[in-house]
């Protein structure tokens, strides 16, 4: 990965919302440039606007203040996004195949395409999910993994995901941690995933972005250069608790 290409440019993002009380500060400057092809995770307290800053990201929300701009893209580049609740983002009517084509189908995509586009999607991940069922149907693993596949769909350059393990027990976050890292070293997309765990942070992770408490501006950024590919068991390693220790310190910063 050439760590030197600015993929995405964040400078100086403000936000703020209207509520009962007048206006909440949300985002205050927030600037980061993120690489073409990192894993970049955010991580950061309850409720600081994480959800804020990945939507305005996306442009499925308007930044108050600030910009943000793809130096090395003609125009904007395409965006794969996974919601933070995948249960209610998936469409409990439809069966798998039409919930991971959704976005194709917005986009006007003939029906034959679709299916020729998923076609090669799953074949290239060795997904082992009936197409053709509800999404009641699948384990929070399964359904998941169809918000991911929903995600990727569209071809994205970028893929942000929303903590997209925090709903899920741990053997199945281990099982998508691998599907993941899989994923991402096969498309050399650039991925920016919120997460709640900081194990979960560093072992997926380039760099581990910590946001402070609300309004949320970039803390610090810890490098979290384990070698890769990694393993399951490079949690356990030395090096790894090292960088938990340093994670932790910085974590308990934010908060004052
Ligand atoms: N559309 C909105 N209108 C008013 N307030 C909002 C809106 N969206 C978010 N907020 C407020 O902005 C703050 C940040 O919300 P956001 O969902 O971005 O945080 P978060 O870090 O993702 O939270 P969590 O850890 O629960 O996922 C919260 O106080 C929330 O209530
Ligand atoms: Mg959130």
């Amino acid at each position: 990965m050439d760590r030197k290409v600015v993929h995405i440019k964040v400078d100086k993002i403000s936000k703020s919302f209207k509520n009962d009380e007048g206006r909440i500060e949300v985002l205050k400057h927030v600037s980061l440039e993120i690489y073409k092809g990192e894993f970049l995770t955010f991580f950061g307290p309850n409720g600081c606007g994480k959800s804020t800053l990945v939507n305005i990201l996306a442009g499925i929300e308007e930044a108050g203040d600030g910009e943000i701009t793809f130096p090395e893209t003609n125009g904007k580049p395409k965006i794969g996004f996974v919601f933070q609740n995948y249960r209610d983002s998936l469409m409990p009517w439809l069966n798998v195949e039409k919930n991971i084509c959704f976005p194709l189908k917005l986009k006007g995509i003939t029906k034959s395409e679709q299916k020729e586009r998923l076609k090669t999607l799953i074949s290239e991940f060795e997904i082992n999910i009936d197409l053709k069922s509800k999404v009641y149907n699948l384990s929070g693993g399964q359904a998941q993994m169809v918000s991911i596949l929903r995600g990727l769909i569209v071809n994205p350059e970028i893929l942000i995901m929303d903590e997209p393990f925090s709903a899920l027990d741990y053997q199945t976050n281990l099982m998508l941690y691998e599907e993941l890292l899989k994923i991402w070293r096969k498309l050399k997309i650039t991925v920016i995933l919120i997460s709640h765990e900081i194990d979960e942070a560093i072992y997926l992770g380039d760099r581990v972005a910590f946001l402070s408490k609300k309004p949320a501006s970039i803390f610090k950024v810890l490098n979290s250069d384990l070698p890769r590919p990694r393993k399951l068991e490079d949690m356990g390693s030395q090096e790894f608790a090292e960088l938990k220790k340093k994670a932790l310190e910085i974590f308990r910063n934010t908060a004052t």
